[in-house]
């Protein structure tokens, strides 16, 4: 059985084969993600995966739905898999905002799903970090989370050599797109062209500028032109007071393709531009209050990172750390009369903290101590009968090759000093 396209199978290091994906550099990826959003102060959610289809038809935009896992389930329900955590978000926030003081500042890294066109860098299924404020109008929220975006790629080694935030406006955009047409409706697909202008054929998109009654060169007169928005110089000064300002640049090529957002929008790249964005985000003040038919109206705004890309650029760049199995100690069996009394010892230690592995069945000595290398253990323990009766424990360092004999408690406290703090007392 093959796996469907588009997805992934995520192996422990070393992955078997060029397909697989990294389980480890995954779980380092999430890690470094949700330690930044919780030092900004975020609190973690989470959604169902599978959700009413029409909580995406209405407020995602053509594009998004078009890419829907759609179906009827048995209690003939239309469902679909989420292709975003936003519309959840906004659900679940109309539904229990009176629970939480604002701004709400709340994280996820929901498993997506987007029936694709097979690309580099897109794919059925991906992870994507989310992080959003509700219930904040003034731009030092939009600067906030700015800098979440930024923190979070600093904390996975990435500087501003590598990446950069670009950022724009929609309501820059309403504004070009009112002057110069009135009818509101075609606004959205206006918004489609401008987002696809830098990977679509300028021949592509002068016909469908002119088709709406803009021309290509008045699109670029204003984009070359970059005239910041009064919101956009707010966040430019508050993320200069951060020291951030190497990150960021005014970029009106950037307009965001799904259609809720109303204000300041923003993608990051990688500088030399091989890839696709890494994350992308703005403010969506209508959401919350189209998702509760008019019954709560809270401005809100965030971001999305896929993990793909994300994965690739830092693979590309050698800023993935070397995984490996990790283990603490390894317990030597070779006595199997003190099977019981190992057993014990191995729970001690893990009790105590450490990262313990050993043969579950009777295994060679020789065979036990080369799985105690391949698994870059640091230690090896083993227990043996005293001369004078009783059990001593001989640990060895297997880095600096010194062995100690010592009794078993003392062994425990050796090998798991400072780790203390026991999971299982
Ligand atoms: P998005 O631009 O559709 O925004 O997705 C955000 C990021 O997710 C993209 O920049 C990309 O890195 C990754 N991504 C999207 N689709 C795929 C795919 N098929 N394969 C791999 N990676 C992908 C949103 O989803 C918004 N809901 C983000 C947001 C949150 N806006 C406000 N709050």
């Amino acid at each position: 059985m093959e796996r469907l396209p588009g997805f992934r199978d995520f192996y422990p290091e070393p992955v078997p084969h060029e397909d697989a994906w990294s389980a480890d550099a995954r779980h380092y990826i999430f890690d470094r993600w949700r330690s930044t959003a919780r030092r900004y102060g975020f609190r973690e959610y989470d959604g169902p995966p599978l959700e009413a289809l029409e909580l995406y038809t209405a407020k995602s935009g053509e594009e998004i739905v078009g890419q829907l896992y759609h179906f009827v389930d048995k209690g003939e329900r239309a469902v679909a898999l989420r292709p975003e955590m936003t519309p959840t978000l906004a659900r679940m926030v109309a539904a229990c905002e009176r629970n939480y003081k604002k701004p709400i500042k709340w994280f996820a890294i929901p498993q997506l799903f987007r029936y694709e066109r097979q690309q580099k860098g897109r794919l059925r299924e991906h992870f994507q970090f989310n992080a959003d404020i509700i219930g904040e109008a003034d731009p030092a929220a939009d600067a906030e989370m700015i800098a979440l975006l930024i923190d979070s790629l600093r904390a996975l080694r990435l500087t501003a050599e590598d990446f950069v935030l670009r950022l724009s406006s929609r309501r820059a955009w309403q504004q070009f797109f009112f002057q110069r047409c009135p009818d509101m409706a075609k606004a959205y697909d206006f918004y489609q062209i401008i987002d696809k202008l830098e990977r679509e054929e300028s021949s592509v998109s002068r016909a469908k500028l002119t088709s709406l009654g803009f021309t290509l060169d008045d699109v670029r007169a204003f984009i070359q032109a970059s005239q910041p928005t009064a919101e956009l110089e707010v966040v430019l000064k508050n993320l200069g007071a951060r020291g951030l300002a190497d990150f960021v640049k005014i970029d009106y090529n950037v307009v965001r393709g799904l259609a809720y957002y109303t204000g300041v929008v923003f993608e990051a790249f990688d500088r030399k531009g091989q890839f696709r964005a890494i994350a992308g985000g703005g403010r969506y003040d209508d959401l919350v209050k189209r998702m509760s038919a008019g019954k709560v109206d809270l401005p809100a705004l965030g971001f999305g990172m896929g993990d793909v890309i994300l994965c690739e650029l830092l693979q590309a760049r050698g800023l993935l750390p070397k995984f490996d199995a990790a283990v603490d100690v390894f317990c030597l069996i070779e006595d199997e009369s003190l099977r019981p009394e190992c057993l014990q010892l191995i729970a001690q230690l893990r009790d105590a903290g450490s990262v313990v592995d050993y043969c579950l069945t009777p295994t060679r000595p020789d065979k036990q101590f080369k799985r105690a290398l391949e698994l870059n253990a640091t230690h090896t323990a083993k227990l043996e009968r005293a001369p004078a009766g009783g059990v001593i424990a001989r640990s060895k360092d297997l880095r600096s090759r010194t062995e100690q004999l010592a009794s078993v408690a003392e062994t425990v406290s050796l090998l798991c000093p400072g780790k203390g703090a026991a999971t299982n007392p």
